[in-house]
């Protein structure tokens, strides 16, 4: 799979970073561990399958075997925190890139969809240096679902669960995939702060949420409200049934 990938990208300039294993429990967790051992920015951690493939939320990310594209990568920005809110809808701009498919949208915040069934998920993570108060690293991760038939997801999310070969009828390249990804996410890394409004504008063309009623989780209740706009850092602007609005972030 590897070599497969490497000759899609022949002078990519994170060719000599890229790390695959058969199996990993996350290719996040590792790339977290990696990043604070202090490896490079471009640093991608591949897998053929993952053991305990996170989501966010603590929820668990379905990976078998040679199904799906499971990739990490670790990003050095320079900035604050807060400089970075927009980086998981900049992860999804760039994925759906990758992809190539216009009937695939974004479910705000980090879910890739084809309809009612989530074909993947981005997991960001981040650490800050306390003396200076500026990102350390970020590990940005990616799961796509590619290979899998309906009866191949686990039988709870059978019905909310698709994958690429699914919604295109045909076998689906997973190192095409993998390397249309790199490519798309170092695009993404170069042009994170000079590219934001551009990515916004497309951002909100795939987000399928802008338009639709959503339910808001607060602690132990769920507040109604409607989807009106993503705002500049990425948060979803919502409006209440009493006429307030709302930058929501999560
Ligand atoms: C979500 O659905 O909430 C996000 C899913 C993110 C899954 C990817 S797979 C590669 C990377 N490693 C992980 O453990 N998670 C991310």
């Amino acid at each position: 799979m590897l070599s497969q990938i490497l000759s899609r990208m022949p002078g990519h300039p994170w060719y000599d970073r890229i790390h695959y294993f058969d199996t990993i429990d996350s290719t996040n967790t590792y790339a977290k561990k990696l990043a604070t051992e202090g490896a490079a920015a471009g640093t991608v951690i591949i897998a053929g399958r993952q053991t305990a493939g996170r989501g966010r939320l603590g929820r668990s990310f379905s990976s078998p075997e040679n199904m799906g594209i499971y990739l990490s990568v670790i990003l050095r920005p320079n900035c604050k925190p807060t400089d970075i809110m927009h980086l998981t809808c900049a992860t999804g701009v760039a994925a759906l890139e990758a992809i190539a498919r216009p009937d695939v949208g974004i479910k705000w915040t980090n879910d890739l969809v084809m309809g009612k069934r989530k074909l993947g998920g981005i997991l960001t993570e981040l650490s800050v240096d306390p003396a200076t108060g500026n990102v350390a690293w970020v590990v940005v991760g990616i799961g796509i679902n590619c290979c899998q038939k309906v009866t191949d997801f686990p039988a709870d999310i059978a019905d909310m669960a698709g994958s690429l070969s699914m919604i295109s009828g045909r076998e689906t390249d997973r190192s095409r995939v993998a390397a249309a990804m790199m490519e798309a996410l170092y695009a993404m890394s170069c042009t994170l702060f000079s590219g934001k409004f551009a990515m916004l504008r497309q951002y909100r063309r795939d987000c399928v949420t802008v338009g639709q009623d959503v339910s808001i989780l607060r602690g132990d209740s769920v507040l109604h409200a409607h989807a009106l706009n993503v705002d500049e850092e990425g948060a979803l602007v919502v409006r209440y049934s009493d006429g307030t609005t709302e930058a929501v972030n999560s």
